[in-house]
């Protein structure tokens, strides 16, 4: 119980807070909720999510990136595998894709993934609390 309300603390508001700052040019500044850990290889993972330019084209926690999709669940959908060569080279796995190849060592990618899985678990719990919130409502 205590977790989930330190999860809600370290969540929910910074991200209200961020998304009612949206319009502000500023904001646009890619904001981890505090409080939850990264392990070393998702930290850096996050660097360079910012560092290749990601945060340009995509959007995280409410971003907004605008051109690529938003890449808040990207990990529950597409595995390690096809992530991996999608950084690697998006027109190996898509002839049309609009992705531009980014020149990435193949370490660079495997935290990017490390991240881009992180991100999906926040959302995952936040999806969690949620749930439970309207459960509650419910009565
Ligand atoms: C110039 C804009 C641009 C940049 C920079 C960019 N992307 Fe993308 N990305 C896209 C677009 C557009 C798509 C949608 C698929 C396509 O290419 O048509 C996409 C798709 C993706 C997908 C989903 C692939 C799938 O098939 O589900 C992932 C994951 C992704 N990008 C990660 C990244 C990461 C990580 C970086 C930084 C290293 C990055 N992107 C940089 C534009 C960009």
């Amino acid at each position: 119980m205590l977790r989930i309300l330190l999860i809600f603390a370290a969540v929910i508001l910074p991200m209200s807070v961020f998304i009612f700052m949206g319009k502000n040019q500023e904001a646009r500044e890619l904001v981890i909720p505090p409080g939850i850990e990264l392990t070393d290889a998702e930290k850096e993972g996050k660097i360079l999510f910012k560092q290749k330019g990601c945060q340009t084209c995509h959007s995280i926690f409410g971003t907004r990136g605008g051109y690529g999709p938003i890449l808040d669940r990207v990990a529950k959908v597409r595995d390690e595998k096809y992530l991996h060569k999608w950084l690697f080279d998006p027109k190996s796995v898509r002839k049309t894709a609009k992705m531009p190849r980014i020149k990435l060592e193949h370490a660079e990618i495997d935290k990017l993934i490390a991240f881009l899985q992180w991100v999906n678990m926040v959302n995952e719990e936040v999806d969690k609390i949620e749930k439970k919130e309207q459960e509650q409502k419910k009565g």
